[in-house]
């Protein structure tokens, strides 16, 4: 699965921008929202009036990546406006497993983020909870910055916990992914790859998701092989 990251998108004209991408006859499978508040990170975005905004005028399933302190207090308000997938931060959340059986009483699929240096030990129970854990392949704030090779490891410990049955969630990636990196992330098992730059830094964002896939399921064709 593809997911077009909006942060590299034009934000005058966001609903569009969403149009270019997902909609009939073109290949977003979701879309990505960075929310960032200034505190969990350097940069600020957006927040849950535009997202509701955001839900109003696209039928492609928003992803929302919360990078906010005190998760457990506003996630819920994302998931109750309508959001697909509402993912949080494992070093901001309180009580992360409260707060996914929160966010699925609330209609959508929980999310648990891990930055490129927080390991997934301390968190391998919890996940049972979730239904998607986002590795960043980046330091969370910023779209494209290059791509942390070494997370890959983390990829593959996840996708061996799924392949055996311990956890049952999708793998998803973040950060400094094109048409170089997604091959090794998509041979090391990730389902969902989120892409900002280079998607909306392209030409035709439609034809560089198109592309972005046929990359991934070529190579996770032979990592499988
Ligand atoms: C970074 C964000 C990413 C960002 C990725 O903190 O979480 O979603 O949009 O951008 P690229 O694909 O350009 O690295
Ligand atoms: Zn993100």
């Amino acid at each position: 699965m593809i997911a077009p990251s909006i942060l590299s998108a034009d934000f005058a004209r966001l609903s569009d921008e969403m149009a270019a991408v997902g909609g009939p006859g073109r290949g977003a499978d979701w879309l990505h929202v960075d929310v960032m508040d200034a505190h969990f990170v350097p940069n600020l975005t957006l927040g849950l009036p535009v997202v509701e905004s955001l839900l109003r005028s696209t039928d492609t399933p928003l992803d929302c990546h919360l990078m906010i302190d005190a998760p457990d207090r506003w996630a819920p308000g994302y998931a109750e406006a309508g959001a697909h997938n509402v993912t949080v931060h494992a070093e901001a959340a309180e009580d992360p497993v409260a707060l996914a059986k929160n966010l699925r009483a609330a209609g959508a699929n929980a999310g648990l983020s891990v930055k490129p240096d927080t390991p997934l030990e301390p968190y391998t129970d919890v996940l049972k909870h979730y239904d998607t854990l986002l590795v960043m392949s980046v330091e969370p704030g910023f779209g494209g910055q290059k791509f942390i090779e070494r997370v890959l490891e983390k990829v593959r410990a996840a996708r061996r916990m799924v392949d055996t049955g311990h956890l049952n969630l999708l793998v998803e990636i973040d950060g400094g992914i094109n048409s170089d990196t997604i091959e090794q992330a998509a041979e090391a098992g990730v389902d969902c790859f989120v892409a900002g730059s280079a998607v909306y830094g392209a030409e035709d964002p439609a034809r560089a998701v198109e592309g972005l896939r046929a990359r991934a399921l070529d190579a996770s064709a032979h990592g499988s092989a």
